[in-house]
C-alpha cells in the first residue's frame, strides 16, 4: 500500500513556493464551460482533484490541456450535454459546480450528487433554493439532481443563503451570470476564491460586484468569451508549510503567498509564540521550541479556516498547556484524533470541540490519512515526532497538495513516498 514514510525531529529551513488554489481551480475549470471561446487558467496546481475535473469535462465533450508555459487550456466548444453521470463525478465534491454550469449554458441539468471527503453531512439544499429562486425546478431521483427552466431560461432574483456556504455562493454566480436580470446573493461566502472566481468571470464579460462581502450582484449579460486569468495561491497549502515550519521549530519563507489571506492563521501561530514575519508576496515563519497552548475556532473567511485546523491540532498536540479546537462548519471534522492519539498526542473530542493536552514529544507510528487535510496534519505530526511515521491513505493527500513530498524535501526533510 503507497504510503509516506516521514522521519521527525528535523527542523525545516529554506523557502517554499505555494502552488494555485485547490479551492479556486476547481470553481473556475467548470466556468470556463460557460464561454463561447477557449479560456486560459495560469497557476492551476498539478493535483487529483484537478486531473479530475479536467477528465470530466473532457468526456463532456471540451477539450483539456495544459500548455508548458500558459497554463491549463480549456476549450468549451464540442461541449454538449447536459448530463454528468455518477461514473464521472463522485470522486469529486467540486464537480456539483456543473449544475449551476449546465443550468446557465442549457437550460437544463442532470449531475449526480458527488462524492469528495466524509467530514459529516454535506446537504447542497441552498444551491438548491438558488436554482429554484432563479425560475428552475429542481428535483433529486435516483441519486441525481435533474434541474431544468421552463420557457425562457434563468430569470436573475434575490437570493438569501440560510448558511454561509462557499458551495452554494459559486454554484449560484455560476448559474446567475448568464440569467437574465440582477441576481443578488445575500449571506454570501466571502472566501478569496470566490473573489478570484468573480474576476475571472468579470474578465470573460461578467457583470459580477461585490464579491468579497456578503452581498453579490450579479447582472446577467448574454454570452461570455475566453479569457487567461490567473488562480490565487492556496492558502491552505500556505498554512501548512507555515504550521510544518512552527511545529519543527524551524525557520521557512513560504513565498507565492497573499499574506492577506493568512491572516486568521498568521494571528493564531503568533499568539501560540511562532514569529511570523509578512514581507511583500511572502511569509517568514519562525518556529519556538515549543509552542503556547492556543484556542482556535473555526468560522468562514476571514475566521480561521476549517481546513487548517487539522494541522493546527497536530501543533498544539506538542504545546504547552491546554488548547481547545471548536469546529463551527462541519460536524464530524476530528476523525484524524485517534490518528493524532496513536502517537502520543492527548486530544478528548466532545462533540464539535477537541480538547488538546500538549504532551512533550510526539512519536512516529503508522497512522492513517483519513482525507485530505486529516492527511496534511498527519505528516505535520510526523515532521516533529521522534522517529518514523508512516502515513497510509496517501491518495487523500495527493487530491489536494502538488509535490508534496519534494517540497518538503527541499526544505531539509527526511519524507519519501514508498508506493
Ligand atoms: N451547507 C448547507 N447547505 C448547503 C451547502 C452547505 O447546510 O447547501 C453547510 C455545510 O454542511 C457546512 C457549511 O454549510 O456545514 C459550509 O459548507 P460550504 O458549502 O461552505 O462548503 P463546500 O463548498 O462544500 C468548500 C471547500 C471545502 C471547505 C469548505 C469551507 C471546495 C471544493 N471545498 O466546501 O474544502 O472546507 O468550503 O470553507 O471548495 C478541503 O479543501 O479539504 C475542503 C473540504
Amino acid at each position: 500500500m503507497a504510503r509516506l514514510t516521514v522521519t521527525g525531529g528535523r527542523p525545516l529551513s529554506g523557502s517554499v513556493r505555494i502552488s494555485g488554489s485547490k479551492n479556486a481551480s476547481v470553481a473556475m475549470i467548470p466556468a470556463a464551460l460557460l464561454a463561447s471561446g477557449v479560456s486560459v487558467l495560469e497557476n492551476v496546481p498539478e493535483i487529483v482533484d484537478v486531473d479530475v475535473f479536467g477528465r470530466i469535462l473532457s468526456q463532456l465533450g471540451a477539450r483539456v490541456s495544459r500548455e508548458e508555459g500558459r497554463g491549463l487550456v480549456i476549450d468549451p466548444n464540442g461541449f454538449k450535454t447536459w448530463e454528468a453521470p455518477y461514473e464521472l463525478v463522485k470522486k469529486l465534491r467540486a464537480s456539483y459546480y456543473l449544475l449551476g454550469v449546465l443550468l446557465a449554458r442549457f437550460g437544463r441539468a442532470e449531475v449526480a450528487l458527488p462524492g469528495g471527503c466524509n467530514i459529516g453531512l454535506r446537504p447542497i439544499d441552498q444551491h438548491i433554493k438558488g436554482f429554484r429562486a432563479l425560475g428552475a425546478e429542481v428535483v433529486l431521483e435516483h441519486g441525481v439532481v435533474k434541474a431544468w427552466t421552463k420557457g425562457k431560461g434563468l430569470k436573475g432574483a434575490p437570493v438569501y443563503l440560510d448558511v454561509v456556504s462557499v458551495g452554494a455562493t459559486i454554484n449560484i454566480m455560476l448559474a446567475a451570470v448568464l440569467a437574465d436580470g440582477l441576481t443578488v446573493i445575500e449571506n454570501a461566502a466571502k472566501e478569496p476564491h470566490v473573489v478570484n472566481l468573480a474576476n475571472y468571470l468579470n474578465s470573460m464579460g461578467a457583470k459580477v460586484q461585490g464579491a468579497g462581502t456578503d452581498v453579490i450582484r450579479i447582472k446577467g449579460v448574454k454570452r461570455l468569451t475566453g479569457s487567461q486569468h490567473p488562480v490565487i495561491p492556496d492558502e491552505v497549502e500556505a498554512a501548512t508549510f507555515m504550521v510544518a515550519a512552527a511545529a519543527t521549530g524551524g525557520d521557512v519563507l513560504v513565498t507565492n503567498v497573499i499574506p492577506k489571506h493568512l491572516d486568521s492563521v498568521s494571528a493564531k501561530l503568533r499568539e501560540a509564540g511562532v514569529e511570523v514575519i509578512e514581507n511583500g508576496d511572502s511569509v517568514r515563519v519562525v518556529g519556538p521550541g515549543r509552542p503556547r497552548a492556543v484556542n482556535v475556532k473555526t468560522l468562514p473567511y476571514p475566521g480561521f479556516p476549517t481546513d487548517c485546523q487539522q494541522v493546527f491540532a497536530a501543533l498544539m498536540a506538542r504545546a504547552d498547556g491546554i488548547s481547545m479546537i471548536q469546529e463551527t462548519i462541519y460536524d464530524n471534522r476530528f476523525g484524524y484524533a485517534n490518528e493524532l492519539i496513536r502517537m502520543g498526542a492527548s486530544i478528548k473530542v466532545d462533540g464539535r470541540t477537541a480538547i488538546i493536552e500538549g504532551v512533550d514529544r510526539l512519536f512516529g507510528a503508522p497512522v492513517t490519512a483519513i482525507d485530505l487535510r486529516a492527511g496534511a496534519a498527519m505528516v505535520v505530526a510526523g515532521l516533529s515526532a521522534q522517529g518514523k511515521t508512516d502515513v497510509y491513505g496517501v491518495d487523500h493527500i495527493e487530491r489536494g497538495y502538488e509535490r508534496l513530498v519534494d517540497k518538503l524535501v527541499g526544505l531539509g526533510a527526511e519524507v519519501s513516498l514508498v508506493k
